[in-house]
């Protein structure tokens, strides 16, 4: 396989139509109405205006000032409107980074299971790339010891993703504290993608923004999960280091330079709006999860999970005959869509018994029930057919 080919998208050929969904990421999606209805709620009579009225002109590159300041209120007191870039979704900025920071003599270091393109970008740009794997043994935390024996003199780029896609965990302030110490020794960028950052179950948990306490991090985040906006098609970076915003601009502008002027009126809707929006998703997330709890509890021979502590996903581990990707050909059958391991790693020796489950959205109960209802009608000749093996 080469690397551009996109491996994660697979699935999408499997569950094709599936009216039940335990694959996705997000948490409730918006839509265009809600907003609206929210702005005016809030009296922001002159956003809602903006919107039907803004001109078609082209955006400043990098975003438009009224974004970046809003953006840069989820941050600390070093982050300004001027340390933000607005992209197309967060995707668009893991590539423009690896572009922009790395070359055939640069070294990065990233971790599997995982996102695609948090994995796959560094290497796109011909440089050296260390994988290292995750292990649900140490409950999918980053294992710092295997990070300094991957160090290299040229390795010059870190990626990591807390809250972490696929299992839902989290590292602690303390391991974050060793980890930015670590990249500070060693002179490295740290790209963190917090994605699904705002959507910790328990807000004790919320670690800060890589931005905010490292001058060589960069804090990724987009409005496609905690918020529910992927229709949006709005991410951004904040960082402190402005040669290297200066270098991102720059090629961003041979690709999508200018944001929607729309996508952005939206995105100030829905930053304006976030407390509200976030508190009314972590309900459903904690509703749906408290769900899972019970599942797993019921069936433990059957799957095993860390239990996650943010977002809305987690990676669970079937202990029954088929391998995750042959869970999801069943599933499909009766309309139920996971993502199988091999969405996230290649790697299906070591993990191919895992698939991952999303439960941020409020049609999740139905799913988890005709999940639920496959698993009950397949558990006996399971369990026979684990002792058979054990037998023989
Ligand atoms: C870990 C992670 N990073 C980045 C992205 C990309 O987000 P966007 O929809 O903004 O492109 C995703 C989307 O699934 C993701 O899971």
């Amino acid at each position: 396989m080469t690397n551009r080919e996109p491996w994660s998208k697979r699935h999408k050929q499997v569950s094709r139509g599936a009216r039940f969904s335990l694959s996705n990421s997000f948490a409730q999606p918006l839509d265009s109405k809600q907003l609206i209805e929210l702005a005016r709620a809030r009296g922001d009579h002159a956003l809602v205006e903006m919107f039907h009225e803004h001109s078609l002109e082209y955006t400043p590159m990098g975003g438009s000032l009224d974004l970046r300041s809003q953006i840069a209120e989820c941050y600390g007191a070093h982050i300004t409107a001027d340390n933000i870039i607005v992209f197309a979704g967060a995707q668009v900025a893991l590539q423009t980074v690896a572009r922009a920071l790395l070359d055939e003599s640069s070294h990065s270091i990233v971790f599997s299971p995982g996102y695609q393109s948090l994995q796959d970008a560094p290497r796109g740009e011909g440089g050296q790339m260390t994988t290292i794997h995750l292990r649900p043994e140490d409950g999918w935390q980053i294992d710092l010891t295997l990070v300094e024996a991957a160090l290299r003199p040229e390795t010059k780029y870190l990626v990591i993703n807390e809250p972490y896609n696929p299992a839902g965990t989290l590292m602690s302030a303390e391991l974050q504290e060793q980890l930015v110490d670590l990249a500070e020794r060693n002179d490295l960028y740290v790209l963190s993608d917090e994605v699904y950052r705002l959507l910790e179950h328990d807000s004790l948990d919320r670690l800060p923004a890589m931005a905010d306490v490292y001058t060589k991090g960069l804090s990724l985040a987009t409005l496609s999960k905690p918020w529910g906006g992927c229709g949006i098609t709005i991410g951004w970076l904040a960082l402190q280091d402005m040669e290297l915003r200066q270098k991102l601009i720059d090629v961003q502008y041979f690709g999508t330079a200018c944001p929607s002027r729309a996508s952005e009126i939206q995105a100030l809707m829905v930053l304006r709006s976030s407390d509200e929006i976030l508190s009314r998703n972590l309900v459903i997330i904690r509703r749906n999860l408290a769900l899972l709890d019970q599942f797993f509890e019921a069936h433990e021979d059957l799957f095993e999970w860390v239990r996650p502590k943010a977002g809305a996903i987690a990676f669970v581990r079937f202990k029954g005959p088929l391998s995750s990707e042959e869970l999801g050909v069943e599933l499909a059958r009766v309309s139920v869509s996971i993502k199988p391991a091999y969405v996230f790693t290649q790697d299906l020796q070591r993990y191919g018994d895992y698939f991952r489950i999303g439960y941020g959205e409020q049609a999740m109960p139905a799913a988890l029930e005709a999940f639920a209802q496959f698993v009950e009608e397949h558990e006996e000749a399971w369990r026979d057919q684990r002792a058979s093996v054990r037998r023989g």
